[in-house]
Protein backbone atom coordinates (compact mmCIF):
# COMPACT_ATOMS: atom_id res chain seq x y z
CA UNK A 1 0.00 0.00 0.00
CA UNK A 2 0.87 3.74 -0.94
CA UNK A 3 0.71 5.86 2.37
CA UNK A 4 0.71 9.23 0.87
CA UNK A 5 0.89 11.93 3.74
CA UNK A 6 -0.29 15.23 3.05
CA UNK A 7 -0.61 17.10 6.00
CA UNK A 8 1.64 20.33 4.17
CA UNK A 9 5.03 18.58 5.55
CA UNK A 10 3.48 18.91 9.09
CA UNK A 11 3.79 14.94 9.92
CA UNK A 12 1.00 14.28 12.70
CA UNK A 13 2.30 12.71 15.35
CA UNK A 14 0.62 9.82 14.47
CA UNK A 15 2.28 9.15 11.10
CA UNK A 16 5.95 10.02 12.92
CA UNK A 17 5.06 6.61 14.93
CA UNK A 18 3.95 4.83 11.95
CA UNK A 19 6.65 2.12 12.65
CA UNK A 20 6.96 -1.91 12.50
CA UNK A 21 4.36 -2.23 15.62
CA UNK A 22 1.40 -1.23 13.74
CA UNK A 23 -0.97 -4.07 12.44
CA UNK A 24 -0.93 -4.23 8.71
CA UNK A 25 -4.48 -6.49 8.47
CA UNK A 26 -7.25 -7.00 10.61
CA UNK A 27 -6.32 -10.58 11.33
CA UNK A 28 -3.08 -9.47 13.09
CA UNK A 29 -5.14 -6.84 14.86
CA UNK A 30 -6.09 -7.84 18.33
CA UNK A 31 -9.48 -7.08 19.84
CA UNK A 32 -11.84 -5.11 19.21
CA UNK A 33 -14.02 -8.03 17.94
CA UNK A 34 -17.20 -6.28 17.53
CA UNK A 35 -15.66 -3.42 15.08
CA UNK A 36 -13.08 -6.18 13.75
CA UNK A 37 -16.36 -8.33 12.66
CA UNK A 38 -18.61 -5.42 11.66
CA UNK A 39 -15.68 -4.11 9.45
CA UNK A 40 -15.03 -7.32 7.77
CA UNK A 41 -18.65 -7.74 6.47
CA UNK A 42 -18.64 -4.18 5.15
CA UNK A 43 -15.57 -4.70 3.69
CA UNK A 44 -16.35 -7.64 1.63
CA UNK A 45 -19.70 -6.48 0.65
CA UNK A 46 -17.74 -3.53 -0.54
CA UNK A 47 -15.65 -5.18 -2.56
CA UNK A 48 -17.85 -7.71 -4.44
CA UNK A 49 -20.14 -4.84 -5.48
CA UNK A 50 -17.28 -3.01 -6.33
CA UNK A 51 -17.72 -0.06 -4.74
CA UNK A 52 -15.77 2.17 -2.56
CA UNK A 53 -16.53 1.58 1.46
CA UNK A 54 -19.04 3.71 3.11
CA UNK A 55 -18.00 6.55 5.14
CA UNK A 56 -16.36 5.74 8.52
CA UNK A 57 -16.19 7.33 11.75
CA UNK A 58 -13.46 5.55 14.87
CA UNK A 59 -14.15 7.26 17.75
CA UNK A 60 -12.67 6.86 21.56
CA UNK A 61 -9.73 8.04 23.47
CA UNK A 62 -6.12 8.24 22.27
CA UNK A 63 -3.64 5.12 21.36
CA UNK A 64 -6.68 2.86 20.97
CA UNK A 65 -6.03 1.73 17.43
CA UNK A 66 -8.20 4.36 15.02
CA UNK A 67 -5.10 5.16 12.88
CA UNK A 68 -4.26 1.87 12.46
CA UNK A 69 -7.25 0.37 11.11
CA UNK A 70 -7.46 3.22 8.89
CA UNK A 71 -4.59 1.53 7.04
CA UNK A 72 -5.75 -1.76 7.88
CA UNK A 73 -8.82 -0.94 6.07
CA UNK A 74 -6.75 0.21 2.95
CA UNK A 75 -4.53 -2.23 2.84
CA UNK A 76 -7.57 -5.18 2.70
CA UNK A 77 -9.84 -3.03 -0.33
CA UNK A 78 -6.53 -2.36 -1.70
CA UNK A 79 -6.44 1.06 -2.45
CA UNK A 80 -4.63 4.69 -1.21
CA UNK A 81 -4.84 6.24 1.98
CA UNK A 82 -4.39 9.90 2.19
CA UNK A 83 -3.65 10.69 5.45
CA UNK A 84 -4.27 14.57 7.02
CA UNK A 85 -6.28 16.25 10.20
CA UNK A 86 -8.30 18.62 11.50
CA UNK A 87 -5.82 21.17 12.22
CA UNK A 88 -3.87 20.59 9.10
CA UNK A 89 -6.83 22.10 6.77
CA UNK A 90 -6.76 25.68 7.61
CA UNK A 91 -8.86 27.35 4.46
CA UNK A 92 -11.48 25.53 1.83
CA UNK A 93 -9.13 25.92 -0.79
CA UNK A 94 -6.82 23.07 0.66
CA UNK A 95 -9.73 20.90 1.52
CA UNK A 96 -10.79 21.01 -2.17
CA UNK A 97 -7.44 20.40 -3.32
CA UNK A 98 -7.11 17.31 -0.79
CA UNK A 99 -10.78 15.87 -2.64
CA UNK A 100 -9.79 17.06 -6.23
CA UNK A 101 -6.78 14.55 -5.59
CA UNK A 102 -8.17 11.67 -4.80
CA UNK A 103 -8.90 8.84 -7.05
CA UNK A 104 -12.06 6.17 -7.35
CA UNK A 105 -11.82 4.24 -3.94
CA UNK A 106 -9.61 6.03 -2.38
CA UNK A 107 -9.70 6.51 1.49
CA UNK A 108 -9.29 10.16 2.97
CA UNK A 109 -8.26 9.92 6.76
CA UNK A 110 -8.88 12.64 8.55
CA UNK A 111 -7.47 12.52 12.23
CA UNK A 112 -8.95 14.78 15.06
CA UNK A 113 -11.46 15.40 12.46
CA UNK A 114 -13.77 17.13 15.58
CA UNK A 115 -11.05 20.69 14.49
CA UNK A 116 -12.06 21.11 10.94
CA UNK A 117 -13.13 24.60 10.76
CA UNK A 118 -16.41 25.33 10.02
CA UNK A 119 -16.14 26.59 6.58
CA UNK A 120 -14.02 23.28 5.78
CA UNK A 121 -16.16 20.88 7.51
CA UNK A 122 -19.15 22.30 5.51
CA UNK A 123 -17.17 21.94 2.29
CA UNK A 124 -17.36 18.06 3.49
CA UNK A 125 -21.17 17.61 3.68
CA UNK A 126 -21.72 17.58 -0.23
CA UNK A 127 -18.53 15.79 -1.06
CA UNK A 128 -19.36 12.73 1.58
CA UNK A 129 -22.97 12.84 0.01
CA UNK A 130 -22.96 13.75 -3.50
CA UNK A 131 -19.15 13.32 -4.25
CA UNK A 132 -19.25 16.90 -5.15
CA UNK A 133 -17.64 20.14 -4.00
CA UNK A 134 -18.68 23.88 -4.68
CA UNK A 135 -15.31 25.70 -5.56
CA UNK A 136 -15.00 29.51 -5.76
CA UNK A 137 -13.90 30.97 -8.83
CA UNK A 138 -12.30 34.65 -9.40
CA UNK A 139 -11.61 36.92 -6.81
CA UNK A 140 -14.41 37.06 -3.81
CA UNK A 141 -17.64 39.95 -4.09
CA UNK A 142 -19.88 40.08 -7.09
CA UNK A 143 -17.71 38.47 -9.39
CA UNK A 144 -17.04 35.19 -7.94
CA UNK A 145 -19.10 32.33 -9.41
CA UNK A 146 -19.05 28.97 -7.44
CA UNK A 147 -18.44 25.79 -9.89
CA UNK A 148 -19.99 22.37 -8.97
CA UNK A 149 -17.00 19.92 -9.28
CA UNK A 150 -17.13 16.33 -9.31
CA UNK A 151 -15.24 13.99 -7.03
CA UNK A 152 -14.04 10.31 -7.41
CA UNK A 153 -16.19 7.65 -4.92
CA UNK A 154 -13.74 7.82 -2.01
CA UNK A 155 -14.12 7.06 1.49
CA UNK A 156 -14.19 9.37 4.54
CA UNK A 157 -12.43 7.95 7.69
CA UNK A 158 -12.49 10.18 10.42
CA UNK A 159 -10.64 9.60 13.89
CA UNK A 160 -11.90 11.71 16.87
CA UNK A 161 -11.71 10.97 20.84
CA UNK A 162 -15.53 11.52 21.48
CA UNK A 163 -18.23 10.87 18.71
CA UNK A 164 -20.00 14.18 21.07
CA UNK A 165 -17.34 16.17 19.66
CA UNK A 166 -18.85 16.16 16.01
CA UNK A 167 -21.26 18.42 14.65
CA UNK A 168 -24.50 16.53 14.16
CA UNK A 169 -24.54 17.31 10.27
CA UNK A 170 -21.24 15.70 9.64
CA UNK A 171 -21.93 12.79 12.19
CA UNK A 172 -25.35 11.61 10.41
CA UNK A 173 -22.55 11.81 6.81
CA UNK A 174 -20.56 8.62 8.42
CA UNK A 175 -22.57 5.23 7.40
CA UNK A 176 -20.62 3.19 10.29
CA UNK A 177 -19.93 4.97 13.10
CA UNK A 178 -17.82 2.79 15.71
CA UNK A 179 -16.27 3.20 19.09
CA UNK A 180 -13.22 1.62 19.89
CA UNK A 181 -13.22 -0.05 23.65
CA UNK A 182 -10.41 -0.17 26.56
CA UNK A 183 -8.15 -3.29 25.90
CA UNK A 184 -8.57 -6.46 28.36
CA UNK A 185 -5.10 -7.30 29.97
CA UNK A 186 -5.53 -10.71 27.71
CA UNK A 187 -5.64 -8.32 24.72
CA UNK A 188 -2.81 -6.64 25.78
CA UNK A 189 -0.73 -9.18 26.28
CA UNK A 190 -0.89 -10.45 23.13
CA UNK A 191 -0.34 -7.39 21.71
CA UNK A 192 2.61 -7.20 24.04
CA UNK A 193 3.78 -10.41 22.98
CA UNK A 194 3.80 -10.31 19.15
CA UNK A 195 5.46 -7.14 19.57
CA UNK A 196 7.90 -8.12 21.46
CA UNK A 197 8.85 -10.58 18.81
CA UNK A 198 8.84 -7.55 16.10
CA UNK A 199 11.21 -5.90 18.69
CA UNK A 200 13.52 -9.14 19.24
CA UNK A 201 12.66 -8.52 23.15
CA UNK A 202 12.19 -12.08 25.29
CA UNK A 203 9.06 -11.47 27.17
CA UNK A 204 7.61 -14.61 29.14
CA UNK A 205 4.02 -14.93 29.94
CA UNK A 206 3.70 -13.21 32.84
CA UNK A 207 5.99 -10.72 32.37
CA UNK A 208 3.75 -9.75 29.51
CA UNK A 209 0.64 -10.26 31.80
CA UNK A 210 2.13 -7.49 34.08
CA UNK A 211 2.81 -5.33 31.29
CA UNK A 212 -0.83 -5.51 29.91
CA UNK A 213 -2.86 -5.04 33.33
CA UNK A 214 -0.68 -1.80 33.72
CA UNK A 215 -0.82 0.29 30.41
CA UNK A 216 -4.07 1.43 31.06
CA UNK A 217 -6.03 -0.56 28.58
CA UNK A 218 -4.02 0.91 25.76
CA UNK A 219 -1.80 -0.49 23.06
CA UNK A 220 0.05 2.57 22.16
CA UNK A 221 1.10 2.84 25.86
CA UNK A 222 1.91 -1.06 26.09
CA UNK A 223 4.45 -0.57 23.67
CA UNK A 224 5.88 2.15 24.99
CA UNK A 225 6.15 0.81 28.27
CA UNK A 226 7.51 -2.86 26.85
CA UNK A 227 10.40 -0.64 25.32
CA UNK A 228 11.21 1.33 28.24
CA UNK A 229 11.50 -2.21 30.48
CA UNK A 230 13.54 -3.63 27.52
CA UNK A 231 16.08 -0.95 28.69
CA UNK A 232 16.08 -1.77 32.15
CA UNK A 233 15.97 -5.59 31.68
CA UNK A 234 19.17 -5.04 28.83
CA UNK A 235 20.99 -2.64 31.14
CA UNK A 236 19.83 -4.22 35.13
CA UNK A 237 19.30 -7.92 34.02
CA UNK A 238 20.07 -10.28 30.90
CA UNK A 239 17.68 -9.45 28.64
CA UNK A 240 15.09 -11.27 29.51
CA UNK A 241 11.62 -9.54 30.58
CA UNK A 242 9.80 -11.52 33.68
CA UNK A 243 7.40 -10.53 35.64
CA UNK A 244 9.62 -9.39 38.44
CA UNK A 245 11.46 -7.02 36.09
CA UNK A 246 8.38 -5.68 34.34
CA UNK A 247 7.56 -5.15 38.12
CA UNK A 248 10.54 -3.48 39.48
CA UNK A 249 10.90 -1.41 35.63
CA UNK A 250 7.21 -0.40 36.03
CA UNK A 251 7.68 0.55 39.40
CA UNK A 252 10.82 2.77 38.75
CA UNK A 253 8.81 4.32 35.65
CA UNK A 254 6.11 5.49 38.69
CA UNK A 255 3.21 3.19 36.68
CA UNK A 256 1.52 1.62 39.61
CA UNK A 257 -0.13 -1.35 40.45
CA UNK A 258 -3.30 -0.33 38.50
CA UNK A 259 -1.23 0.87 35.59
CA UNK A 260 -1.71 4.93 37.10
CA UNK A 261 0.77 7.18 36.39
CA UNK A 262 1.58 10.51 37.71
CA UNK A 263 -0.93 12.88 35.91
CA UNK A 264 -3.95 10.69 37.17
CA UNK A 265 -2.23 10.28 40.69
CA UNK A 266 -2.16 13.82 41.19
CA UNK A 267 -5.86 14.19 39.76
CA UNK A 268 -7.24 11.82 41.44
CA UNK A 269 -5.70 13.58 44.95
CA UNK A 270 -6.29 16.88 44.20
CA UNK A 271 -10.69 15.87 44.44
CA UNK A 272 -9.47 13.95 47.73
CA UNK A 273 -7.66 16.58 49.18
CA UNK A 274 -8.50 19.71 47.88
CA UNK A 275 -12.50 19.37 47.18
CA UNK A 276 -13.17 16.90 49.75
CA UNK A 277 -13.54 13.84 47.58
CA UNK A 278 -16.15 15.74 45.10
CA UNK A 279 -18.12 16.41 43.23
CA UNK A 280 -16.12 18.94 41.58
CA UNK A 281 -16.91 20.75 38.07
CA UNK A 282 -14.83 19.80 35.32
CA UNK A 283 -13.56 23.48 34.93
CA UNK A 284 -12.64 24.12 38.73
CA UNK A 285 -10.87 20.69 38.38
CA UNK A 286 -8.97 21.44 35.15
CA UNK A 287 -7.63 25.09 36.31
CA UNK A 288 -6.82 23.56 39.75
CA UNK A 289 -4.51 21.04 37.70
CA UNK A 290 -3.38 23.67 35.23
CA UNK A 291 -4.55 21.22 32.66
CA UNK A 292 -6.96 21.76 29.57
CA UNK A 293 -10.61 20.17 30.90
CA UNK A 294 -10.77 18.53 27.04
CA UNK A 295 -7.31 16.49 27.83
CA UNK A 296 -8.75 15.36 31.39
CA UNK A 297 -12.00 14.71 29.60
CA UNK A 298 -10.44 12.69 26.94
CA UNK A 299 -7.37 11.53 28.16
CA UNK A 300 -7.25 10.83 31.62
CA UNK A 301 -10.64 10.63 32.59
CA UNK A 302 -12.69 7.82 30.56
CA UNK A 303 -9.77 4.95 32.29
CA UNK A 304 -10.61 6.53 35.62
CA UNK A 305 -14.32 6.15 35.06
CA UNK A 306 -14.05 2.35 33.43
CA UNK A 307 -12.13 1.09 36.10
CA UNK A 308 -14.65 2.97 39.11
CA UNK A 309 -12.29 4.91 40.10
CA UNK A 310 -14.29 8.51 39.05
CA UNK A 311 -17.95 9.07 39.53
CA UNK A 312 -19.73 11.43 36.78
CA UNK A 313 -22.44 13.15 38.46
CA UNK A 314 -24.66 16.01 37.29
CA UNK A 315 -22.66 17.94 40.42
CA UNK A 316 -19.19 17.28 39.24
CA UNK A 317 -16.84 14.36 39.04
CA UNK A 318 -16.36 12.72 42.76
CA UNK A 319 -13.71 9.68 43.45
CA UNK A 320 -14.63 6.71 45.07
CA UNK A 321 -14.20 4.50 47.55
CA UNK A 322 -11.47 2.22 46.14
CA UNK A 323 -10.02 4.93 45.03
CA UNK A 324 -8.88 5.58 48.36
CA UNK A 325 -8.35 2.33 48.91
CA UNK A 326 -6.33 2.30 46.36
CA UNK A 327 -3.79 5.10 47.94
CA UNK A 328 -4.50 3.20 51.33
CA UNK A 329 -7.02 6.17 53.13
CA UNK A 330 -9.49 5.70 54.60
CA UNK A 331 -12.97 6.16 53.37
CA UNK A 332 -14.62 9.25 54.49
CA UNK A 333 -18.18 8.79 56.25
CA UNK A 334 -20.75 10.70 54.58
N1 LIG B 1 -5.67 -3.70 17.91
C1 LIG B 1 -4.34 -3.53 17.92
N2 LIG B 1 -3.52 -4.58 17.81
C2 LIG B 1 -2.19 -4.39 17.86
N3 LIG B 1 -1.58 -3.19 17.99
C3 LIG B 1 -2.36 -2.11 18.09
C4 LIG B 1 -3.77 -2.21 18.05
N4 LIG B 1 -4.30 -0.99 18.16
C5 LIG B 1 -3.27 -0.14 18.29
N5 LIG B 1 -2.08 -0.81 18.23
C6 LIG B 1 -0.75 -0.23 18.40
O1 LIG B 1 -0.91 0.99 19.12
C7 LIG B 1 -0.37 2.09 18.41
C8 LIG B 1 -1.33 3.26 18.51
O2 LIG B 1 -2.46 3.02 17.70
P1 LIG B 1 -3.12 4.20 16.83
O3 LIG B 1 -3.85 3.54 15.72
O4 LIG B 1 -2.08 5.19 16.45
O5 LIG B 1 -4.13 4.80 17.91
P2 LIG B 1 -5.13 6.05 17.76
O6 LIG B 1 -5.11 6.48 16.33
O7 LIG B 1 -6.45 5.52 18.20
O8 LIG B 1 -4.61 7.11 18.69
C9 LIG B 1 -0.15 1.59 16.98
O9 LIG B 1 1.04 2.08 16.44
C10 LIG B 1 -0.07 0.09 17.09
O10 LIG B 1 1.28 -0.30 17.20
MG1 LIG C 1 -4.46 8.25 15.70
Amino acid sequence: MERRIITGGKLTEDAKNDNILRPQSLDDYVGQSAVKENLKIYIQAAKQRGESLDHTLFFGPPGLGKTTLAGIIANEMGVHVKITSGPAIAKTGEMAAILTGLSDGDILFIDEIHRLNRQVEEMLYPAMEDFAVDVVIGNAGPQAKSIRLDLPHFTLIGATTRAGLLSAPLRDRFGVISHLEFYQPTELQEIIQKSATKLGVTIDAEGAYELARRSRGTPRLANRLLKRVRDFAEVNYDGHITKAVAAESLDRLDVDSMGLDNNDRKMLLMIMDSFGGGPVGLDTLAASLGEDAGTIEDVYEPYLVQNGLIHRTPKGRVVTDLAYEHFHRPIPQA
